[in-house]
């Protein structure tokens, strides 16, 4: 469950007061809204760049190419300027510490849980298996090195020097913009339909913004090894690779993970109606919540737009 702070007024730099958590959530129906029309444009488009050029997702699946390329859309876009910031040199610890407490409280600690939530809300058999085999994954690790996602992200911290108090002392706060992106994580993983749950978890929250070059074959992972010297954290932090062994445990499961959201979504959702315009919305404001969930760790880091 989401920890909300007591209310209290919070300023950047300038001295401008940041909205709390829940001035921002009751936004987010309006969001919803807005970003619903969004998602319309180009909906129309027929039929998917993925069915032109041949998608690895399986034909048993019933695809729904509309719905698709919809939530492609928005994965296109799950970027932030300051992760310019982020994968290059020059952040003090403190800095990073608070990047990495807002990542661990918001979702990374509670993940499993998330994905339980979904499951506990008795999807259809195939879809139950591909959720239990990620949360057994995600909090237990052994499907791949037999420690949970959780536990090697804190590894990673302490590779950093980074004191782990600093991520996981719940005294020390977060941002009113995690909270509110917590609380829609939180209604999604909860509230049925669980479709919509399934959706802004494994397709949003587990996806990145190279989804779609994913999906196309088109993107290759360098040779694990040359992926953590590469890695930000240890070519300009200092991070021993041994202390990575979560990007290894991302790379043992990540194949079957991203492969298995889009079939229980895409399997499940028609391609147009309610159940479509709710998965599409949903995912759109998850966008949009992280957006302004970036914008306010940013602002915690002390960063600037350039
Ligand atoms: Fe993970």
């Amino acid at each position: 469950m989401a920890r909300h702070r007591p209310e209290r007024a919070i300023c950047d730099k300038d001295g401008a007061r940041a909205p709390h958590a829940l001035e921002l959530l009751p936004a987010l129906p309006w969001l919803r809204a807005a970003l619903r029309a969004t998602c319309d444009d180009g909906a129309g488009q027929t039929p998917s760049v993925l069915y032109n050029q041949g998608s690895p997702l399986p034909r048993s699946c019933r695809m729904t190419r509309r719905l698709q390329e919809r939530l492609l859309a928005i994965m296109d876009r799950k970027n932030h300027w300051a992760w310019a910031h982020l994968t290059g040199p020059g952040l003090t610890r403190d800095q990073l510490a608070v990047h990495f407490r807002h990542e661990y409280r918001v979702y990374v600690r509670d993940f499993p849980v998330l994905l339980a939530r979904v499951l506990g809300q008795s999807p259809p058999a195939a879809v139950r298996s591909a959720l239990a085999e990620n949360l057994f994954e995600e909090q237990t690790g052994k499907l791949s090195l037999g420690v949970s996602h959780p536990a090697l992200f804190l590894e990673m911290i302490d590779g950093l020097g980074i004191p782990r108090a600093a991520i996981e002392d719940e005294s020390l706060p977060l941002e009113p913009e995690a909270h509110a992106y917590r609380a829609l994580l939180d209604h999604a993983s909860a509230a049925p339909p669980w479709v919509v749950g399934a959706a802004v978890l494994t397709i949003f929250v587990e996806g990145s913004v190279h989804e779609r070059a994913e999906l196309l074959g088109q993107r290759e992972a360098p040779p694990i090894e040359e992926a953590l010297r590469a890695h930000p954290m240890v070519r300009h932090y200092g991070c021993p690779p041994e202390r990575m062994r979560l990007a290894r445990a991302h790379r043992a499961v990540e194949g079957g993970h991203r492969q298995d959201a889009w079939e229980m979504v895409l399997g499940h959702a028609p391609d147009e109606g309610p159940m479509a315009e709710a998965v599409a919305s949903a995912v759109a404001a998850a966008h949009a919540a992280w957006l302004a969930y970036r914008d306010g760790v940013a602002r915690a880091m002390g960063l600037r737009q350039a």
